[in-house]
């Protein structure tokens, strides 16, 4: 992805020494681009918890990444395992990583060579999905393009960008594939309280790239949508039950059922690492629930151009920050995956990943 000229990505092995691993500390945009070092398991622990890097599938690839980090310290890697999965527990990705590492250097006796192949494989393939996710999902676009004059409106929650995957993004990368194939486009972007993800992240993101778009208060989607305003909602997920239910950024339920309500096709795109292949009811994955000071307290730039943080509430206002919610799949119009566009039911996704469940 680009910035301001230079090709980035969340998260890379520095070129001139390979036990270096970089991210882009997401807590200081959109004011600040500030590059971190990971160079040991704690770091990487720490980055995924406090989320320097958040998404869930950088969230997976910083954990991939993580465990490299923890075999060049010789720290046993099923001890590391339990440390990286427990700093987050909604997004899926990061056990997907994780368990793959174990998997793959089970027999290996060099940890450090193997955990770094493998914690690249993650990464390649995490960009390659997303790619593929973009091109799919620029067809629903391209399709409602053809139906009307005037770009086509998208509504996005959170940040499922580029910052949030590696590359390309989930909800975001079909959107940056039709905008670079000439589809006029439009993105509503909710600011996603308490972190502010859409106003801080997407934004920014969708301002590096040039595409047009409108950060709007987490509560005015549905009037857009009651007045035409919106022709698609397109959001990412943190956890998808193989039965099509959608754990999302807090406040995707209520965009999904004004989207019901209102006729607007509403799609979540995921890579398979975000499925829950287990798990068959989404009133069964776990929410995270955060600190109270991220919804008392905000965050801006101040006159003298630092980063300030400034209290938002009566100070004695106890505050309850639950992070995720579930969409249930009823309200779901279509998966978009690597693999193709899928209904979210059991028997779509099926179709799409038959050597998976069943
Ligand atoms: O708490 P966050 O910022 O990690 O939550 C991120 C989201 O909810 C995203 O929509 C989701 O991880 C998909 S990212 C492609």
């Amino acid at each position: 992805m680009n910035v301001d000229g230079k090709q980035y990505r969340g998260i890379w092995v520095n070129e001139r020494d390979k036990k270096l691993i970089q991210i882009i500390d997401q807590r200081h945009l959109p004011h600040k681009f500030i590059i971190e070092d990971l160079k040991t398991l704690d770091d990487a622990a720490i980055a995924i918890k406090d989320m320097h890097v958040r998404g869930a599938p950088l969230i997976g690839a910083t954990a991939g990444y993580g465990m490299y980090l923890a075999a060049l310290e010789c720290i046993d890697l099923e001890e590391a395992a339990r440390k990286l999965k427990s700093t987050r527990p909604t997004a899926i990705d990061l056990a997907w990583a994780v368990d793959w590492q174990l998997k793959e250097t089970k027999d290996k006796t060099d940890k450090a060579a193997a955990t770094f192949e493998t914690a690249n494989k993650i990464t390649e393939e995490i960009v390659e999905q997303c790619r593929k996710i973009g091109q799919h999902g620029m067809k629903l676009i391209e399709d409602i393009s053809r139906k009307k004059e005037g770009p086509v409106n998208i509504l996005t929650h959170c940040n499922a960008g580029w910052l949030a995957t590696v590359d390309y993004g989930t909800a975001t990368a079909p959107i940056y594939a039709a905008f670079d194939k000439g589809i006029k486009v439009h993105v509503w972007v909710d600011e996603t309280r308490p972190r502010n993800q859409g106003a801080r992240l997407t934004a920014w993101e969708l301002l590096q790239h040039g595409i047009p778009h409108t950060i709007i208060a987490d509560n005015v989607g549905g009037h857009l949508m009651q007045h035409g305003m919106v022709d698609m909602v397109v959001v990412g997920t943190d956890r998808t039950t193989y039965t099509g239910d959608v754990a999302n950024k807090i406040g995707t339920y209520l965009k999904a059922l004004a989207a019901k309500d209102t006729n607007v096709p509403f799609y979540v795109a995921l890579p398979s690492s975000t499925f829950d292949w287990k798990t068959s009811s989404g009133m069964d994955i776990p929410i995270e629930q955060r600190g109270d000071e991220e919804v008392k307290y905000i965050q801006g730039k101040d006159n003298s151009g630092e980063l300030t943080k400034v209290l938002l509430t009566p100070e004695k206002s106890p505050a309850a920050n639950y992070a995720f919610d579930v969409t249930p799949a009823r309200l779901v119009t279509g998966l978009i995956t690597e693999r193709g566009v899928c209904g979210a039911d059991k028997e779509g996704i099926k179709k799409l990943y038959p050597e998976k469940n069943g």
